[in-house]
């Protein structure tokens, strides 16, 4: 693992955290903005494409669908995430900023969900454009601020350890630029400030379906379990847990659905 990429609490460096990201929280929260993503991006058959964060690679496998696997390449800090995703695509470790490309490789640039993990966003979108060849596209999605009934239950259990106020800030040091990028405005700023020319941004949401011991394992391998961690020795944990699910049994049932919204922002490079 090579925790010098990437904030070292990151949840996706976790192997653990890694597989049930792959085996259920990609196809139920993640396929269907990745399919989003690439179908606003209009990729021509054998671009060359990158897919920035890629994770365990949803994008990746849009990608790859839309123009051919040999053309994708994907990269992300964490080691756990790429080898415990698709194989589609070649592989690189590394951040953005500092992606390790010349200038103009690529005719499409997306990153889904992954510039709200950045301290400066401006600057990731700026590295994204110099990657980017003049007249590509460049894309990203971004959560919004619909409120989460389920997840609202977990927190007012969690606030029994941790304080609201611990857990937000405790998340913002992880996830320091989601406030910025869930809004439509910030999202036109964000691109206007990287000199892209913005092609559109579209709102759009979806619902989330899960079997209740999907979500609870969804849950128990997310940040929120990175930062509740410190707090619990193994038979908390296990009590937290065994709460949450009672907790969330009585107000939902058997089955966990929510509406989540997301923005897809894309853009293209204009100039040199
Ligand atoms: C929410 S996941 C999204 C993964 C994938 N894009 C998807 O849609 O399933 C966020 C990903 O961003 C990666 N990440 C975090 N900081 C990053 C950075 N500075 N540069 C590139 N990727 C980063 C994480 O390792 C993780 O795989």
């Amino acid at each position: 693992m090579n925790s010098r990429l990437i904030e070292s609490d990151s949840p996706y460096l976790d192997p653990l955290v890694a597989a049930t990201y792959h085996a259920i929280t990609a196809s139920a929260q993640f396929a269907y903005p990745a399919r989003e993503l690439v179908r606003q991006l209009a990729v021509a058959r054998g671009a060359r494409a990158l897919d920035v964060g890629c994770g365990t690679g949803v994008v990746r496998d849009a990608l790859a669908q839309a123009i051919g696997s040999g053309h994708v390449v994907g990269i992300d800090p964490s080691i756990a995430m790429l080898r415990a995703g698709s194989s589609n695509g070649a592989l690189v470790a590394g951040t953005v900023p500092r992606l390790p490309f010349d200038r103009g490789v690529f005719d499409i640039v997306a990153a889904s969900f992954v510039l709200s993990h950045v301290a400066d966003p401006d600057a990731a979108l700026a590295d994204m454009a110099r990657v980017c060849k003049v007249n590509g596209r460049i894309g990203i999605t971004a959560w919004g601020t619909l409120p989460n009934p389920v997840g609202a239950v977990w927190k007012e259990i969690a606030a029994t350890v941790a304080s609201a106020d611990e857990l937000g800030s405790a998340f913002r040091r992880v996830i320091p630029s989601e406030d910025r990028l869930a809004s439509g405005e910030g999202l036109q700023d964000l691109f206007g400030a990287a000199g892209l020319g913005l092609i559109s941004i579209a709102a759009l949401e979806y619902t989330i379906s899960l079997s209740l011991e999907d979500f609870v394992t969804v849950k128990a391998a997310s940040l929120e379990r990175t930062l509740l961690r410190v707090m619990f020795d193994a038979n908390g944990w296990t009590r937290f847990t065994r709460d949450v699910t009672e907790a969330l049994r009585r107000r939902f049932g058997s089955r966990i659905e929510y509406v989540r919204d997301f923005s897809v922002a894309t853009g293209t490079r204009t100039a040199d």
